[in-house]
Parts: structure tokens; sequence; C-alpha cells
């Protein structure tokens, strides 16, 4: 019997800042190219080195949170309201891990990636967690509070 080839993991890289201009995608981008210059090289097709892809908050543009049901009772998609949340889920529920490359705002991270991690529950659960903090005057402030709300998701704080 054929062993079935393993699906590589997909890490979701989430830049968190949503100005413009801002650093963000330069840091996100970084910590993608570290983590492909870790990986083994191999031409073979059943490489499991893990995958990175970019979430951008700026190109989901999510509205603040407008779902009326609350997120960890929701059953399935289709109780969601609005298409922009079935399009977040489904974005979300492609990935098997997350890094969250965050600036540190007011001492805390920012409105948007609070927003984002909001609208979803399910989606988010169970995931492992890393984040990327940096700040004007460093961004452990953000790094922690970030982690702190993923205890409220159930995503695995690495
Ligand atoms: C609204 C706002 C609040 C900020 N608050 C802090 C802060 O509390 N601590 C800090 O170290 N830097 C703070 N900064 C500086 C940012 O962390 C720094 O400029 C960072 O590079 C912004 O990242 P971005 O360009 O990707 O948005 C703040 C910046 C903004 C825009």
């Amino acid at each position: 019997m054929d062993t079935p080839t393993p699906t590589p993991p997909k890490i979701g890289v989430i830049i968190c800042s949503t100005r413009n201009p801002r650093v963000c995608p330069q840091i996100a981008k970084f910590v993608q190219d570290t983590i492909q210059s870790t990986q083994p090289n191999t031409t073979t097709t059943t490489t499991t080195n893990p995958t990175t892809h970019l979430i951008d908050l700026t190109t989901w543009n999510l509205p603040l949170y407008n779902e009326p049901g609350i997120p960890s009772q929701i059953k399935d998609t289709t109780q969601y309201t609005h298409a922009h949340t079935r399009a977040w889920s489904a974005e979300i529920t492609r990935y098997d891990a997350f890094i969250f490359v965050t600036p540190q705002y007011n001492w805390g991270y920012p409105a948007a990636i609070k927003n984002a991690l909001d609208y979803l529950y399910h989606e988010w659960a169970g995931k492992p967690a890393f984040v990327v903090s940096y700040g004007g005057h460093g961004g452990g402030k953000a790094n922690r509070q970030l982690r702190g709300g993923f205890g409220g998701t159930e995503d695995e704080d690495c």
C-alpha cells in the first residue's frame, strides 16, 4: 500500500500594522526569509518543510466586529451573517500555525489584530502561535498582551 504523501504545514504570517507607511511588511518578509533559509534544501515533491504565507490585515480591511453571534458558540460557518466573516474564516482555516508580526502601540498591540482575532474562535483554536513584536522602545508589552489574548481563542502560545 502506498504511504500517503504528507502535506507540508502552512504557516500564516500575519502583518498586524495597518498604517501607511509602516515597517511591518518588511519585518514580516524578514521572518519569512529567515524561516525559508533554515529549511533543508530538497528537490523532492514529498518535502514536509513548512510553507509560509503573508496575511496582510490591510488587504482584509475587516470592519469593527459586527457579527451578532458569539464566535465560541458558532457551530459552523453558515452561522456567520457576513461575507467578510466567512471569507476570513476560510482564510484562517487554511493555516496550521501562525506568526503574528506586531508593532507596539500604546503599550499594547494594534486594534486591527484584536478585531481580526475576535471575529473567529474555532479557526484559531489549538493551533500553535508565535509572536514577533517591535516598537519605538521595544515590543515586549505588545508581545505579552497578545500572547495573553491567545487564552481566549485557545491558540497554543509558543
Ligand atoms: C498609535 C501609536 C502608538 C505607539 N505606541 C508605542 C508604544 O507604546 N511603545 C513603543 O515602543 N512604541 C510605540 N509606537 C511606535 C511604534 O511602535 C513604531 O513606530 C513602530 O515601528 C510602528 O510599526 P509600523 O510602522 O509597522 O506600524 C507607537 C506608534 C503608534 C503609531
